[in-house]
Formats: structure tokens, C-alpha cells, sequence
């Protein structure tokens, strides 16, 4: 690597000003004079969608591996998996030419409804941070680089140019920030992509609250901010918020802009360096990695084969499933023929090959029959004799089993979904042959929740395959004649009703804004909270055998937050097949200043067992587990009290449960003010100290200034309510002014005396933190 700061010093104005713009639509400029090469981007995420031509951005791109998409993926819950996939995309990238690689997403599925969720892991932050850290992890493992994104607070694709996401800080802080933290913090992503929308007033590519000073300062991000492609509005303010290198280029007017606004003193040269300094190390690393050769296709195909098998999910199986070999299948539906295993827009790959279902299906069938019909056609228009010739092959079969792909013009890149349906065709085929034929079995190609209340009580099983990647139909092949025992559970809550999800009546916004008006209160996190029923739980999924959960340990019940605990349980597989379990562990808060989700995932673990096997099961739960963001703070929090650990199959399946107690480190300055209510000041362990010798006389005085009454906690009184109640949620300051008369000194001396105790305590607490 050679000296960056002797390079930049060594730069023209104008070569820094060209630096922080791409040459092209995927590489960044290069600088012969200096010795800087070029660095060349591709998409991302679960393949190298590499453009042979530099210049144009939507082309067919070179042929690669296309992999499980981010739903899919994380329904594996498998990290090790992920791992080797990032390390396989690395090995294909360098044998294109390509040095970093646009992806992973992870966006947080706000609703359903998000066209582009099926790029994106999960509604829950924790474990997309996880599912990140291990792609990025295996990605850079090779020398590649990657590009987390979309840095911020991008749910939708309604408007996603300019769309304005009104969300409260403990929110982002929670919810859309935590696995973008993770990854940065862990992985140390080459570079961050931003996000076209605007956040709370700000272009994601203009907010120097969450480029510099959240991702940079806070997190430690050393590689650079690049824009989504065509994020950039005002050159130079994005300079200054921290976006580093503006993409695609040319942009012969932005560099001309920033030339000048360096010359007229508007931008400080220092922004311009650090941004060119972030770009050459990147550009440098890349450069260290060398590029060409080929890669083992059939390898890899076969690498996404095994994913796929992993990231599958068995949603119902009334024991049809698995099939025998030797039993005669009609298998119904286009995408049995046509495999729909990716989505539209970015992320779209040139496979080396595709697994065709039917085929894979014969492959695997033995003496079997099996006999094809369409079912529904590629365009929306309904077509009554495909189903009436499906119905006929199904009444003829011992088995049914029905491919149905989620068509492109309902799901994509670019623009969200009108409703949480398959289309009406498919609706009605599933009906019409569920109806002759009870030995059905639904397989599923989407990359976001689907409505089944029309016809799920008709039909034996149904497979969750996702956008399962150019192998997935080798993969269904084996789940369904039982060579693959599914082991995926659901990264996302099916709902039971669009109706129910938790953004209904905020998405997907307007007059140019969307409300998070739902809060952190998204995905199970919702359900749980409203305790609605859902169509299949977050965490949820069935195997060919069962498990059973016991021995909960932790290390110790009662302990520090900077101790953690560790959760250990034994799992047994008591059926009769080899199978994995994914175990999950969630954490309930009982008490809580600030409001809090039910509960929360906070670590998870995958086990293989063979049938009869039992194995323990070690979870570490670390301080961050326990804690909530504090916008008062300003930072992450733990409290003092009891938690329970709640072991569970899913999150509506909760095994095995304990009590903890956290004793909580965080020191932390008293928060009262002159606003504060009487229960503010009862709530805080100061507070209450230096408070409670005159509360009897304040609150009796606020008796009698109100004309008497039954008193404190009394049921009734003279204008007929609880005294106690009342006085709580006022603040002690317009208490006190009620008797200013006779009161010694004015109320705000009084509670500023107060206040100046309750900091003197905390100082001295200091002390011996
Ligand atoms: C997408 C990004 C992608 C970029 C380059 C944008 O439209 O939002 O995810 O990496 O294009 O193709």
C-alpha cells in the first residue's frame, strides 16, 4: 500500500475534484501520473452482475453464479453458509475483473409491501446485522470489497428518489441503524452506500448527522461513503455531510463545482482530502488483490444448490411430505418450466445455468410418472383452460405439486407491491385443483410474504423456495422427495391480513413524506405487542423430524451488564430422521422507563442432529442485549431489573423461559428538569431521595389548594378523582406554583435547588463507577 496522505498531497485541486467522481457508470478515476489505478464496482448482493461495458449501467451483464436472494438466505439462519457464499462471490468478482461488489442490503422490511425486500434480510435488526457481518466478512476474507447499503432509512421503492422518512430517533436507533452498526463495526464494509430517499429532512446523501457523524465518528467506518447511483443532488453538500465518491461519472459540472467552491472558500480543501484519501486506500486494497483467471462453475452452481436447500422453508406438511419416489406427480405451474428464482432491477443476474424444477423433479423420481401443465401464463390476463388442463393432469396423478412464481410486474426493484397477493390465475388454480386432488403441495417462488387464506386450508403442504438463485430448483427437488430434511425458518413475519401489518395506515406515505408512525414496533415486534394472530410467525418453520428443547442454564442469573450472560439449553431430534434446528432467544424487559417491544431476538444458533442426538446449545447474550437506545441520553442504555430469557422454535413458540437480573454500569446524569413530573422525580433514584422528605407536604398542599378531599390515593374526593394520580403526572414545578403564596423562595428556586442536589448525588456516585 503505498503512502495515501504523500499521494494526496502530490494531487492537483482538479484531480481531487475527478477522484470523488467515477469515470464511468462502475469505475472510480484513475490517476496515471500518480500511479492511481482504476477500481472497478459491480452488483450485488447474491451475485457479480458485471456490465462488459463500463459505460452503460442496465446491459446483460458477464454470466455468474446466481445465488439465493437476502430472504431467501436468511431464512438459513446458517452464518458458516453465508460465509463460504460471500467467499464464492469474491472468487467470481476477481475472475471478472471486479474489486468491490454492491451489496449486502440491509434495509429492514418495514412492510410487506417493499418491492425490493427480497434484497433485504429480514424485519428484525439483529439478525440481518448478523447475516451481514458474515457476508461481508467472507466477501472481503478474498481481497473484495463490498458496499453496505442503503445507508439510511430506505423501506420502499414509492418515490424512493426523493421520499422524506419522517422517523424518531430511538427508531433509527433501534430498528433501521443497528444492522448497518453491526456490519460496520464488525466487518468494516470497504465502503456504504446511501440511499436516494431523504431522511428526517435530508438526502441520505446530504446527512451529515448519519455520514459523518454517526457512521464515521461513532462507528468507526474507515473505507468511504459512495452514492447510490444518481443519489448526488448538491455536489458540494454532500461533500461536506461525508459522502465520499459520487457514482455513476462522469460528471464533468459536479467536479467543475467543487473546483470552485475550493476556490470561492465555500468547501475547505481538508473535506475534499479526507473524502480522496478514503477513495485511494480502497482503491489501493482492490488493487492488491489480483484479478482474472475463472472460477468453478459447476462448483459454485453446486455451492448454491446446497444454500438453497438450506434457506427453504416447509410452512404446512400434513405428511405428504416428503413424497415417495413412486408415486406419479402432476406438477402444475410455469415456473416448474420457467424457474422464477431472482428479482428485477440491480441485483438481476446472467446465470451460468439454471436448475430447471421439472427436470430436477424427474431427476429425482424414479419409476415415478410425472406430467406438466402451465397452469397460468407469464402476463396477468386469466386463462381458464390452462387450470381446467391442470385440473385434468391432477385428477390423474397420486400427487399434485404446484410451482408458483410471483411474475415480475408484482415484485421489483423500482417500484413496491400493491398488495400482498399472487395473481388471480394463481389464486383460482391452487383452488380449482386443491379441489380435485387433496395430495397437494404448494412451492412458492417470491421474495416477500404472500397472502394463503384463500386456499391454504385446501391444500396437504406448502414450501416457502424464495428466489432460491440458478440452483434453487435442484434444491426443491430435494426438499420435496426428501434428500434435503428443510431446516429454514422465516427472517419475516407472514401476516394473516395486509389490514395487519404494521405500517398499513403509514405507507407508503405522501405529499412527498412517510410517517414511521408504527415506530419500533415493526414486524413480530408488532404482532406480539397487538398480540395478533399471524399467518406464519417470524422464526417460524417445519421439518421432516421434531425437536425437543431442555435444560435451560445461564451462566449465572444474576449479573453485570458488561459481564453478560451465557444461555445454554439441550436440543434433541425426536424423530427419525437427520434434521437442524434453529434455536432462537429472546429477551422480555419487565420493567422499563422508556416503552419497549415485548420481546426481542438477541441471539440464535443452528444445529444439525441426528435422529435421537442431543446437543447443548450455548448462547452469549452480551450488555447490548439488555439495552435501549436513550434519546434523552443520547446513547445506549441498560437499567437495573429482571429480564426473562425466553428460548423458542419461533418467536410464537417459546420453549424454555428464566428470570435474570441485570445490575446495570451505565452512569449515567439525572435527566430531571424543571419540566419533569411528580412521577419523574418518584422514578428517579436520586431524584426520589432529595424529593421525597417534601412530597407529603407538596402533594397535601395540592389538596388543599384544590378545597380538600378524601386524600392521597382516595377514590373520589371533592371534585371526584384519585388526588394521587393527578398530582403524579403533573410537573412538581407548577405544583409548587399553586401555593406560590406561601411558599419561602419562588417554585423554580426551589426546584432548581433540587435539581443542583440531585446532580451533587450523581457526581458523588461518579466517583465510584
Ligand atoms: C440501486 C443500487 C445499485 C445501483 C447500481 C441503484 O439503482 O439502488 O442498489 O447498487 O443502482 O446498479
Amino acid at each position: 500500500m503505498p503512502d495515501i496522505n504523500a499521494i494526496v498531497s502530490a494531487m492537483t485541486l482538479e484531480e481531487k475534484a475527478a477522484l470523488v467522481t467515477g469515470a464511468s457508470a462502475w469505475t472510480t478515476t484513475p490517476i496515471e501520473r500518480l500511479g492511481v489505478p482504476e477500481l472497478l464496482m459491480s452488483d450485488g448482493p447474491h451475485g457479480v452482475r458485471r456490465v462488459p461495458d463500463i459505460h452503460a449501467m442496465g446491459a446483460v451483464s458477464l454470466p455468474s453464479t446466481c445465488f439465493p436472494t437476502a430472504s431467501a438466505l436468511a431464512s438459513s439462519w446458517d452464518a458458516g453458509l453465508i460465509y463460504a457464499m460471500g467467499q464464492a462471490l469474491a472468487e467470481e468478482a476477481l475472475a471478472l475483473g471486479v474489486g468491490l461488489l454492491l451489496g449486502p442490503g440491509v434495509n429492514m422490511k418495514r412492510s410487506p409491501l417493499g418491492g425490493r425486500n427480497f434484497e433485504y434480510f429480514s424485519e428484525d435488526p439483529y439478525l440481518a446485522g448478523e447475516l451481514a457481518v458474515s457476508l461481508i466478512e467472507g466477501i472481503q476474507s478474498k481481497g473484495v470489497g463490498t458496499s453496505l447499503k442503503h445507508y439510511a432509512v430506505n423501506n420502499q421503492e414509492f418515490e424512493r428518489f426523493r421520499i422524506d422518512a419522517k422517523v424518531d430517533e430511538r427508531t433509527l436507533r433501534e430498528i433501521y441503524l443497528p444492522a448497518f452498526e453491526a456490519a460496520v463495526k464488525r466487518a468494516q464494509p470497504w465502503s456504504v452506500m446511501c440511499s436516494y430517499n431523504k431522511i428526517n429532512g435530508s438526502y441520505g446523501s446530504e446527512h451529515y448527522d448519519l455520514l459523518t457523524r454517526i457512521l464515521k465518528e461513532e462507528w468507526g467506518l474507515e473505507g468511504y461513503v459512495v452514492s447510490d447511483w444518481g443519489a448526488v443532488h448538491d455536489r458540494v453538500t454532500a461533500l461536506k455531510a461525508g459522502l465520499d465518491l459520487e457514482m455513476p461519472g462522469p460528471r464533468a459540472r459536479r467536479t467543475q463545482a467543487v473546483v470552485e467552491a475550493v476556490n470561492d472558500g465555500a468547501l475547505d480543501e481538508s473535506v475534499l482530502d479526507e473524502a480522496a484519501r478514503r477513495i485511494l486506500r480502497i482503491v489501493f486494497m482492490a488493487a492488491e488483490t489480483p484479478k482474472g483467471g475463472a472460477f468453478d462453475v459447476d462448483a459454485h452452481h453446486a455451492l448454491a444448490q446446497k444454500i438453497a436447500g438450506e434457506c427453504i422453508v416447509l410452512l404446512k406438511n400434513n405428511g405428504i411430505l416428503p413424497l415417495k419416489a413412486n408415486v406419479n406427480l402432476a406438477v402444475i405451474g410455469r415456473a416448474a418450466e420457467v424457474a422464477h428464482f431472482q428479482g428485477g432491477g440491480s441485483s438481476h443476474i446472467n446465470p451460468t445455468r439454471v436448475a430447471v424444477p421439472f427436470a430436477e423433479l424427474k431427476a429425482l423420481a424414479e419409476d415415478a410418472e410425472l406430467t406438466y401443465a402451465m397452469g397460468y401464463p407469464a402476463d396477468d390476463s386469466f386463462q381458464p383452460a390452462l387450470i381446467e388442463e391442470a385440473v385434468t393432469l391432477a385428477q390423474a396423478a397420486d400427487v399434485a405439486v404446484l410451482h408458483i412464481g410471483l411474475p415480475s410486474y408484482k415484485e421489483s426493484e423500482g417500484y413496491d407491491r400493491a398488495d400482498m397477493d399472487l395473481t388471480a390465475q394463481q389464486i383460482a388454480l391452487i383452488k380449482a385443483v386443491s379441489a380435485v386432488q387433496p395430495n397437494c403441495v404448494v412451492v412458492l417462488n417470491n421474495g416477500s410474504p404472500v397472502a394463503m387464506g384463500d386456499w391454504l386450508d385446501g391444500v396437504g403442504a406448502v414450501v416457502e423456495a424464495w428466489m432460491m438463485g440458478q440452483a434453487g430448483g435442484g434444491a426443491i427437488a430435494d426438499v420435496l422427495f426428501g434428500r434435503v430434511n428443510p431446516s429454514g425458518k422465516l427472517a419475516e413475519t407472514f401476516p394473516a391480513r395486509l389490514e395487519e401489518t404494521p405500517a398499513y395506515l403509514h405507507w407508503p406515505g405522501d405529499n412527498g413524506q412517510v410517517h414511521y408512525g408504527e415506530g419500533m414496533y415493526i414486524g413480530y415486534r408488532y404482532y406480539d405487542a397487538r398480540k395478533l394472530p399471524t399467518q406464519f410467525p417470524f422464526g417460524y418453520g417445519l421439518s421432516y423430524t421434531t425437536f425437543a428443547y431442555s435444560n435451560l442454564e445461564l451462566s449465572s442469573h444474576h449479573f453485570r451488564d458488561v459481564d453478560g450472560v451465557v444461555v445454554s439449553l439441550d436440543v434433541t431430534n425426536t424423530g427419525a430422521v437427520a434434521g437442524k434446528e434453529i434455536v432462537q432467544v429472546y429477551v422480555h424487559d419487565r420493567v422499563s422507563v422508556l416503552a419497549r417491544p415485548p420481546k426481542e431476538l438477541k441471539g440464535f444458533a443452528k444445529v444439525a442432529l441426528e435422529p435421537g442426538e442431543t446437543r447443548t446449545v450455548s448462547i452469549p447474550l452480551n450488555a447490548r442485549a439488555f439495552a435501549f437506545y436513550h434519546p434523552g441520553h443520547g446513547q445506549w442504555v441498560t437499567e437495573d431489573g429482571e429480564f426473562d430469557i425466553l428460548v423458542g422454535a419461533s418467536s410464537a413458540d417459546i420453549r424454555l423461559q428464566a428470570a435474570v437480573t441485570l445490575q446495570s454500569t451505565s452512569a449515567l446524569p439525572s435527566l430531571l428538569n424543571r419540566e419533569s413530573t411528580v412521577r419523574d422525580w418518584m422514578n428517579d433514584p436520586r431524584g426520589k431521595l432529595v424529593f421525597m422528605p417534601l412530597y407529603e407536604q407538596v402533594a397535601g398542599g395540592m389538596l388543599s389548594a384544590l378545597g380538600g378531599g378524601e386524600g392521597l390515593g382516595g377514590d373520589g374526593g371533592a371534585i371526584g378523582m384519585d388526588m394521587t394520580g393527578f398530582i403524579m403526572e403533573m410537573p412538581l414545578l407548577s405544583l409548587l406554583q399553586f401555593r406560590d403564596d406561601e411558599l419561602p423562595m419562588p417554585a423554580e428556586a426551589i426546584v432548581d435547588a433540587l435539581l443542583a442536589q440531585v446532580a451533587a448525588a450523581g457526581d458523588f456516585a461518579a466517583q465510584f463507577a
